[in-house]
């Protein structure tokens, strides 16, 4: 069954085409970075409507792409949540909507369970249980994962997210939105040496994290050093010393976590998924933490480590293929729980082919 899936929960537009026989057939992406970079952040009227301008001219393309007919597809998967409440509804009306026409079923797919099971496209699959920290702009999650929609939260943020966190930090620093990737390339030319901030939580036990408080601190830094600095030169170079020690107490913090939880679950595969996990630093670090453990990380391929369509139609796939599907009603749920999926028997990987 070939899956078309639909992500439009935030402010990337994704359509693919998924074939359990072939693979992945094609995929395509429109990012609103530069229709929201002017607010210096997500505005989600624009967002909305942005996906419906954007969402049947993306669908045409990778029908193309993949050179199929629309009578070919034999399921719909678009993202129900959690997300923007209007970003949702625009891909779940125009998902269910296709499906109905087509007379095909169609399935509401987690935004988290995607990024958390898009390591599942590449050629090299973890197999399951396996632990995965979900590091995206809304979320910071520790899962343990027994098989598809079987999912045990280990820890989560009890405040910002991990890349909300840098988004914010970011914007202290006067980096554009999206912040993220921003603050990491201004780290580069950091000094590690100058100054070390506080790791969050990880003096205690336990597997959740906090990062409002490291970004509290780093404004602090921020503005007593500031009020100190020579010249222009020394305020770039405060700012890029402050972003490496920002990245360094993220990145840290998420190292001794992930250990902490492959050790509590005994556990020797780590998927790490959602946008933070393209980070370079977050990635050198965790690769010497598991050698360390024995123990393997798996991550998707940069370009899906963000919001993508791809990893809702794997997702949307492994659901279809053990009979979930939605009834001709849609919803969007823009707070969803990941343990409240239900479960797909067999773990629903595709047979050898991804
Ligand atoms: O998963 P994603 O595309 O969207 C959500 O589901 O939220 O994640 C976006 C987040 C943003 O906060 C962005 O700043 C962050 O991922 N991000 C990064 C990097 N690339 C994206 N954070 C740190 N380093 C990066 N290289
Ligand atoms: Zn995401």
């Amino acid at each position: 069954m070939i899956v078309l899936g639909i992500e439009t929960s935030c402010d990337e537009t994704g359509v693919a085409l998924y074939d359990p026989a072939r693979g992945l057939l094609a995929h395509a992406l429109h990012s609103q970075v530069d229709l929201h970079a002017v607010y210096g952040g997500v505005v989600p009227e624009l967002a909305s409507r942005d996906h419906v301008r954007r969402l049947l001219p993306l669908l045409r393309r990778v029908l193309a792409q993949a050179g199929l007919a629309p009578g070919e597809v034999g399921g719909v998967a678009y993202t129900a949540g959690p997300g923007l409440a209007g970003a949702l509804l625009v891909g779940a009306a125009v998902g269910r909507s296709l499906a109905w026409a087509w007379g095909v079923p169609a399935v509401g797919v987690h935004h988290m369970e995607g990024h958390l099971l898009a390591p599942m496209l590449e050629e090299d699959p973890p197999a399951f249980p396996f632990v995965a920290l979900l590091v995206s702009g809304g979320h910071t999650q520790l899962v343990a994962v027994d098989g598809v929609g079987r999912y045990r939260l280990l820890g989560e943020s009890l405040d910002d997210a991990a890349g909300e966190a840098f988004d914010k930090t970011a914007k202290l620093l006067g980096l554009p939105y999206p912040g993220g990737p921003a603050l990491a390339a201004l780290a580069e030319q950091g000094d590690p040496e100058r100054f070390r901030f506080p790791r969050p939580m990880v003096d205690r036990p336990g597997l959740d994290f906090s990062f409002s408080g490291l970004k509290t601190y780093t404004l602090t830094t921020l503005r007593e050093e500031e009020a100190r600095a020579a010249d222009a030169a020394a305020r770039a170079r405060l700012h890029a010393d402050i972003a490496r020690a920002f990245e360094e107490a993220v990145v840290d913090t998420l190292a001794i976590k992930c250990r902490r939880a492959l050790e509590q679950t005994g556990l020797a595969r780590l998927v790490v998924a959602g946008g933070v996990s393209a980070n370079r630093r977050l990635r050198a670090r965790l690769a010497a933490e598991v050698e360390r453990l024995g123990a393997r990380v798996y991550y998707p391929r940069p370009e899906f480590c963000t919001d993508n369509g791809a990893m809702i139609a794997y997702a949307g796939w492994c659901r279809l293929a053990a009979g979930q599907h939605e009834p001709l009603a849609f919803t969007a749920r823009p707070r969803w729980s990941l343990e409240s999926l239900p479960p797909v028997a067999g773990g629903g990987l595709p047979p050898g082919a991804v």
